[in-house]
């Protein structure tokens, strides 16, 4: 299992505190260390905060959006100019590492733990999923021109085939089903390894390539805060 992150539950501490607080915590962790914020709201004002006083020095993604609890997992990086690899590999590796908490959790009969790091696991991906068919895919058919050959039509498609997959996981681990969940994960694991390999080694290089560093980390810029 991977370390457990420190938190910070931001709910529970006093309005005209809260932004002070939570600058603390986070310019406190070095590059590569990470933490948790639970707000009791969106956190879309906050990370708009963040990007404008500390540009670059944070990646970040949600675990959990709502009903009752936003969590959101931050991770310090150096504040080199940013790529879409360095910002969505960041986001491939943080979603394998709870996928695997959860899986080896459901493994154990963790059946609680499980339902946890699976459930952030679907928030995780379904975002990104999401984030990649709204914003990212688009800005790759622009720069590629339209050619027929377009590989974001499969990449699309993967996606549906992945959210599909991740919603019957969670289902399983909240129904404590080790057959289902292993099940699950197979149709997962068939279309995700072989998804990211090609977004990691193909799509991400080649639009770190070919756009200008500004425009490039306007576009990260967009993906961090959708
Ligand atoms: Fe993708
Ligand atoms: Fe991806």
């Amino acid at each position: 299992m991977t370390p457990v992150m420190p938190q910070l539950d931001g709910r529970t501490i006093a309005h005209e505190q809260r932004l002070p607080e939570i600058y603390r915590h986070l310019t406190r962790l070095e590059p590569g260390e990470s933490m948790v914020l639970i707000a009791p709201h969106e956190p879309g004002m906050l990370l708009r905060k963040l990007l404008a006083e500390f540009p670059r020095c944070f990646d970040w993604g949600p675990l959990q959006r709502g009903p009752d609890a936003w969590r959101w997992q931050f991770t310090a990086r150096r504040p080199d100019p940013r790529t879409i690899a360095g910002y969505l590999c960041w986001d491939h590796r943080r979603m394998e590492d709870l996928l695997h908490e959860g899986t080896q959790a459901a493994r154990a009969s963790q059946w609680a733990q499980a339902r946890v790091s699976l459930d952030f696991y679907a928030d995780a991906l379904l975002r990104h999923a999401d984030i990649e068919d709204a914003i990212l895919f688009p800005a790759y058919e622009q720069l590629s021109g339209g050619l027929a050959d377009s590989p974001t039509a499969m990449m699309r498609h993967e996606h549906t085939e992945v959210r599909a997959a991740v919603h019957d996981l969670a289902r399983a681990a909240r129904e404590a089903q080790l057959a289902a969940l292993e099940a699950a994960l197979a149709r997962l694991g068939a279309v995700v390894v072989e998804h990211h390999t090609k977004e990691e080694e193909i799509l991400f290089p080649s639009m770190d390539e070919s756009m200008e560093p500004a425009a490039r980390e306007a576009l990260v810029e967009q993906l961090l805060l959708a």
